[in-house]
C-alpha cells in the first residue's frame, strides 16, 4: 500500500490538530494569481447562449452563477463548488459535429461565457489519439487542466488535493449536464497527459488532470493530431514553484492495473427541476440545527452514490455518513444504509473537520475514504461523488457544503479505517436561511 504513487504525497500534507496551528494559511494579496485564464482577443469567440443545447451544456460546467463582493475582492461563484473560491481549473472541449460549434478546440472562457476557437480542426484532425481513441469522434471532447498555484497560493502544498477534488466536481457537473444534454459519457483517467501539455504548450504552471467523452465515433477514418498545437498563455500571473505537487503530479501521471466501470449511472430526477438545481447550487453556510433527514432522503443519497460512474480507472471510495439527525432513523455512523455505530456524534463529526462549528448543526457529515492506489483518479472519483452529494441535496430541498479541511488521521482511527486515506468530507442537512 505504501508503494502507492500519491500516497507520499497525501502522507504528507495530512492536516492535525498541531499543524493547523503550527502553519496557519496567509495570503499574499499582492501576489494573487489571476482567478480566470484568457487567451488573447484575437482568437475568434462564440457567445454561450440560452437556446442552444450544447452551448448550455458547457455553461452548466463551471460557468458564473453568482457574484460576492468583499472589500478589495470579487469572487464570481459558479455552477460548481471550490476549495476557497479559487477555482484551480480551466476546461478545454472538442466540438466535432456539434450544433453551435464549428469544429474545432476550444477554450471556455468563464468570465465572458464564451468558447475561444483555439485552433480549427479538418475531418480527420483532432484530439483523439491523445484519448487513445482511433476513430475521429463526433460530438464532445472535454479536458480538465489545472493552474494549480491559484489554490496553491493559499492553501500550499495541500492544494493538490484540492485541484483534484475540484476536478471531480467539473466531471460531476460534466454528468450532471449530459443528463439533461441526453448523451452518455464517460471518464478518461489514462489518456496521454504528457502529449497533451506539449501540444497545448503548458509549462510548470498549468497540466491536464482528465477528459470526458461525450462523442461516438463519427467515421472509420484514422485520427491525427493536429501538426501545430496551441499558443501558450500564462494562466495565472503570480507563480511559486512547489516541489511537493509537481514531483505528485508527475508520479501520478501513469496509471496501474486500472478496472474499467462500464456501467452508467441511471437517475430518475425531473429534468426541469434538475435544471433548475444545476444553475442555484451554493454551499451551505449554516444548517437549521435541530432539524434532521428523513430515512427517503438518507436512502435517495445513498442509492444516488451507489449509481456506477463510467470511466477508464474505477478506484475504490468508501463512503461513511455520520446521521446527526434524523425524523425516523436512528443517528450514528452508518457504512452505505447499514447503521455501525448507534450514537450522536454532531460534535466529534465537526471537531474533526477543523472544528467548523457549522457542521455540528448539519443532519449527516459524509466521510470519503480510500485504500486505492491510483490517487489521480480516486480523488477525481471523490470530487465527482461530492457534486452528486450537493445535487442531489439540492433536489431534496436540502443544503450541502465541501469540507476539505479536517484532522487527516483522527478522522481515519476514528471510523476504523487507519490505512485509508480521507479524501473528502460533506455536511448536508436543511439549511438556516
Ligand atoms: C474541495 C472543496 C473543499 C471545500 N472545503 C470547505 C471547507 O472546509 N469549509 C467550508 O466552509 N466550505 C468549503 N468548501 C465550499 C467552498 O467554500 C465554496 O464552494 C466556495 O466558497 C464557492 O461557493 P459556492 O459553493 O456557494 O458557489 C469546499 C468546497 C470544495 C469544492
Amino acid at each position: 500500500m505504501n508503494n502507492c504513487l500519491g500516497r507520499e504525497y497525501h502522507e504528507s500534507t495530512k492536516h492535525s490538530w498541531l499543524s493547523v496551528r503550527q502553519h496557519p494559511n496567509r495570503l499574499d494579496w499582492e501576489n494573487r494569481p489571476s482567478p480566470m485564464k484568457s487567451y488573447p482577443r484575437r482568437y475568434p469567440r462564440i457567445r454561450l447562449e440560452k437556446e442552444c443545447p450544447a452551448h448550455i451544456f458547457i455553461y452548466h460546467i463551471g460557468g458564473i452563477t453568482a457574484k460576492k463582493s468583499y472589500p478589495g475582492v470579487e469572487y464570481y461563484l459558479r455552477t460548481v463548488p471550490s476549495a476557497g473560491a479559487l477555482y484551480p481549473n480551466e476546461l478545454y472541449f472538442q466540438a466535432r459535429g456539434v450544433e453551435g460549434f464549428k469544429d474545432g478546440i476550444y477554450h471556455f472562457e468563464v468570465g465572458s461565457s464564451s468558447a475561444v476557437l483555439l485552433r480549427s480542426i479538418g475531418k480527420d484532425e483532432g484530439l483523439e489519439p491523445f484519448l487513445r481513441l482511433r476513430h475521429p469522434m463526433r460530438g464532445l471532447l472535454f479536458f480538465i487542466s489545472s493552474p494549480w498555484y491559484r489554490s496553491a497560493w493559499k492553501y500550499k502544498d495541500r492544494a493538490f488535493r484540492y485541484t483534484l477534488l475540484d476536478a471531480g466536481h467539473l466531471l460531476g457537473a460534466i454528468e450532471a449536464g449530459s443528463y439533461l444534454y441526453k448523451h452518455a459519457y464517460r471518464i478518461t483517467y489514462a489518456a496521454d497527459l504528457e502529449g497533451l501539455n506539449r501540444f497545448f504548450g503548458f509549462r510548470e504552471r498549468e497540466f491536464f488532470l482528465s477528459s470526458a467523452i461525450a462523442a461516438v465515433p463519427d467515421t472509420q477514418g484514422e485520427a491525427v493530431v493536429p501538426d501545430s498545437g496551441i499558443e501558450q498563455v500564462d494562466p495565472v500571473g503570480a507563480f511559486e514553484a512547489s516541489p511537493l505537487i509537481e514531483r505528485a503530479y508527475r508520479e501520478t501521471m501513469t496509471l496501474h492495473g486500472c478496472r474499467k466501470e462500464p456501467g452508467f449511472p441511471r437517475f430518475a430526477f425531473h429534468k426541469e427541476a434538475w435544471r433548475e438545481v444545476i444553475v442555484k447550487r451554493r454551499s451551505a453556510r449554516a444548517f437549521s440545527a435541530g432539524k434532521g433527514v428523513t430515512r427517503a432522503q438518507f436512502q435517495m443519497l445513498a442509492e444516488i452514490l451507489e449509481q456506477p460512474i463510467p470511466s477508464d480507472c474505477d478506484e475504490p471510495v468508501e463512503i461513511y455518513a455520520v446521521l446527526n439527525r434524523s425524523t425516523d432513523m436512528p443517528i450514528g455512523i452508518y457504512s452505505g444504509k447499514k447503521l455501525i455505530r448507534e450514537g450522536d456524534f454532531a460534535k466529534k463529526a465537526a471537531y474533526l473537520c477543523l472544528e467548523q462549528s457549522f457542521v455540528a448543526d448539519s443532519a449527516i457529515t459524509f466521510f470519503l475514504l480510500s485504500g486505492g492506489c491510483n490517487y489521480r483518479a480516486l480523488c477525481q472519483k471523490a470530487g465527482l461523488l461530492g457534486h452528486r452529494v450537493y445535487l442531489a441535496s439540492g433536489y431534496l430541498g436540502l443544503g450541502c457544503s465541501g469540507i476539505g479541511a479536517y484532522y487527516d488521521d483522527e478522522v481515519a482511527d476514528w471510523l476504523g479505517r487507519k490505512d485509508a486515506m480521507v479524501l473528502y468530507a460533506l455536511a448536508v442537512g436543511p439549511e438556516e436561511r
